[in-house]
């Protein structure tokens, strides 16, 4: 099907192959590397065009329902209120996923706005279509594939630009935010929303042992798991001028939804990736169940929203 005849907006990059990233369907075993701090694991979302689709619904029913959870919508209501969106105003979203942030945007009656998602992930910009129309936003929106480090865009053509929950999964974030700059019109705004990963912590009765499964945790689920604390020079360098920052703590203390489904989603890739034993594994995730069922559960992470400006 194509998905991308309905091309509002910013003009293309004529001949642009939106596509380099597609690879075919390879098994979820090719998610095993070696357990080297400096060598990332396979993060999923990156790897997402090799994964089973099995996997790929399990990423799909996370996204959808963490769209839905209040403390999220609190956090994407804060920094998008400060974008100052104009009527006629166009904003891309990269990675837009199942197009939770997209149709969120699109759902805002106050402006008339239109917003393009790009993913590199046909199956999720087919869902992205769907729940769209489902939801009867789609006029307001455009979904086509394509990859964040070669957006199929010309430049200056958008007047906001979102990262939501994308550059800590990213190949390249400096290349990335390069792009996102080239495509910004002058004094508009880029807006990127991520967690600091090293910050992410559950509880655990062994300390020593819990600290290594948060950092298996990190590593198992993102490419660039404290990419937001280089932020503030990656963008200095990409000639983006930060101008505004938002910091927030997520925690689900006694009982989980947004952990839960962290821990259920990205813990059996821990033992795959070599981050740590599978029996390891077995008995975090035993425990945390348990703690959730007696309502005795603790985990935490902090999120950061940063705004930058292209000055020139
Ligand atoms: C955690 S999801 C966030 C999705 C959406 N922004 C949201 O918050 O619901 C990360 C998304 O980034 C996409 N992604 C990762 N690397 C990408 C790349 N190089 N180009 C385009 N999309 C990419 C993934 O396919 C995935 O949909």
């Amino acid at each position: 099907m194509e998905m991308d005849l309905y091309r509002p907006g910013c003009p293309r990059i004529p001949n642009h192959s939106r596509n380099p990233t597609c690879t075919s369907q390879l098994n979820i075993n090719a998610m095993k590397r070696p357990a080297d701090d400096r060598t990332p694991a396979r993060d999923p979302h990156r790897f997402i065009n090799d994964l089973e689709p099995e996997m790929i619904n399990r990423l799909v029913e996370r996204l959808e329902s963490r769209g839905k959870d209040r403390v999220f919508t609190r956090l994407f209501d804060s920094y998008s209120s400060r974008l100052g969106l104009q009527s006629g105003a166009q904003v891309l979203e990269i990675g837009c996923g199942t197009g939770v942030v997209a149709r969120a945007l699109a759902r805002k009656d106050d402006a008339d706005i239109h917003i393009t998602g790009i993913d590199h992930s046909p199956t999720l910009i087919r869902v992205a279509h769907q729940l769209a129309d489902e939801e009867g936003v789609s006029n307001r929106l455009t979904f086509e594939v394509g990859d964040a480090h070669a957006l199929a865009f010309q430049d200056t053509c958008f007047d906001a630009v979102i990262l939501h929950t994308v550059i800590s999964h990213v190949g390249e974030p400096a290349t990335v935010l390069e792009e996102a700059r080239r495509v910004l019109c002058p004094g508009c705004t880029l807006v990127v929303f991520d967690g600091d990963y090293a910050s992410l912590t559950y509880g655990y009765p062994d300390s020593e042992v819990g600290r290594k499964m948060d950092w298996a945790l990190a590593r198992a689920a993102f490419n660039n798991p404290v990419v937001m604390r280089e932020l503030p020079w990656l963008l200095a360098a990409t000639g983006l001028d930060l101008h505004d920052t938002l910091a927030d703590v997520v925690s689900e203390i006694g009982q989980a939804s947004y952990f839960r489904s962290l821990a259920e989603t990205y813990a059996p890739l821990i033992a795959p990736a070599g981050l740590a034993r599978q029996a390891e594994v077995d008995a975090w995730m035993d425990t945390q169940r348990k703690a959730m069922q007696d309502n005795r559960f603790f985990a935490s992470c902090n999120y950061y929203s940063a705004l930058a400006r292209r000055m020139d």
